[in-house]
């Protein structure tokens, strides 16, 4: 099997040559974004390996239907970039990595939530300069505050469990309870509930056709003001021009993203030494109260290996005619 892997960088190369133990699987790297432009490379590949920002579209998959390939495996839980339906109708099967270390993702939300509220990315410069002045760097117990989880399914609860320990009060919105937090002395409430009560509030929930821009200016005015609000899900869950206004009015206190709408163009690449075109990602930047990172939760050794293993185990599965229980229905959306 010949496997064209997309947006590949250098650590996916070694970990999915660390995990590919099949003498007749060949993968081949491209550092591009799969689009419909450069589908034109994917000749005599039986799989395209994509990842988050590849555009997985009807044209693009009827496209690579038409060169011959047979399977698309996600290195990515995430699978709003694909057309399911498009895929079905062209009998394309779509794989994903489900559950790859939730934690990565819920620690790194741990990271954005501490440093913003400690300023530690400042306190750091400062005293590299010899200023040891704490002026500006106030910050507040996280013991006994109440936080808000938008999405409480295997990153929510890890993101939840991490929490509990350091004694945060937790209330949570998703369409399906899990036991596992009302055991951790959660609480669901409404989305509104939410709004109105946590002092952080951190998103974890799919980007679908129901949650893009869950986080707007109506829910934004809603908010406690000086509300924390942390995205390393989806950034188009929320609408970046509300955010702008929010931080701006001083209702949003801290924004801590590890995701942006259109990242595609700007993460997983170094850009520092060109000219970013887009103005709203450059006044994000301009906030000392924004902490942005470019999509990195996933980025840990434990995350990689097991996204590459489970990647790999999903392809030779779908070559060998096996029923993959990671291939992507429509019934899940
Ligand atoms: P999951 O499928 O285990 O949990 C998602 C939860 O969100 C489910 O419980 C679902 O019922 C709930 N949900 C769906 N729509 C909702 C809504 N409108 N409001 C509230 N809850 C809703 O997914 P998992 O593994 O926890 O991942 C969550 C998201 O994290 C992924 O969809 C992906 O977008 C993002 N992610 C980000 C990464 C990063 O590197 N920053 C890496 C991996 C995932």
């Amino acid at each position: 099997m010949r496997i064209a892997v997309f947006s590949a960088q250098p650590y996916d190369q070694r970990f999915l040559d660390q995990e590919n133990h099949h003498p007749d699987c060949e993968l081949v790297y491209f550092n591009l974004l799969l689009n419909e432009t450069n589908v034109e490379v994917c000749k005599q590949f039986d799989a395209v390996c994509a990842f988050v920002n590849d555009d997985l579209s009807a044209p693009v998959l009827k496209k690579l239907k038409a060169r011959g390939v047979r399977y698309i495996a996600l290195r990515c839980a995430g699978f709003n970039n694909v057309d399911l339906l498009a895929a079905k109708t062209l009998n394309l099967p779509v794989v994903r990595v489900p559950a790859y270390s939730p934690e990565a993702v819920a620690e790194h939300t741990l990271a954005l939530i501490l440093g913003l509220n400690r300023k530690t990315h400042k306190a750091f410069n400062r005293v590299r300069e010899q200023n040891f002045s704490l002026n500006g760097l106030l910050g507040f117990n996280l013991h006994g505050r109440t936080v808000g989880l938008v999405g409480t399914g295997q990153i929510g609860i890890a993101t939840a469990r991490i929490l509990k320990g350091f004694g945060c009060r937790l209330l949570a919105c998703d369409p399906y309870e899990n036991d596992d937090f009302i055991e951790l002395g959660g609480e669901y409430v409404s989305l509104n509930r939410l709004y109105q009560e946590a002092d952080i509030i951190t998103l974890h929930c799919p980007l679908t056709e129901q949650s893009q821009h869950l986080i707007d200016e109506e829910a934004i005015s809603h908010m406690k003001d000086g509300v924390m609000l942390i995205n390393t899900s989806r950034g188009g869950l929320v609408d970046t021009q509300a955010l702008v206004a929010g931080l701006k009015t001083r209702r949003i206190g801290a924004l801590g993203l590890d995701v942006y709408e259109q990242e595609s163009e700007l993460f997983f690449h170094d850009h520092s030494g060109e000219i970013i075109d887009d103005e709203l990602f450059q006044r994000l930047l301009t906030f000392p109260n924004v902490m942005i990172t470019g999509h990195q939760g996933f980025f840990t050794e434990d995350a990689l290996t097991q996204i590459a293993r489970t990647t790999l185990d999903n392809l030779y599965a779908l070559a060998d005619g096996q029923n993959c229980v990671n291939e992507l229905t429509q019934s899940i959306t």
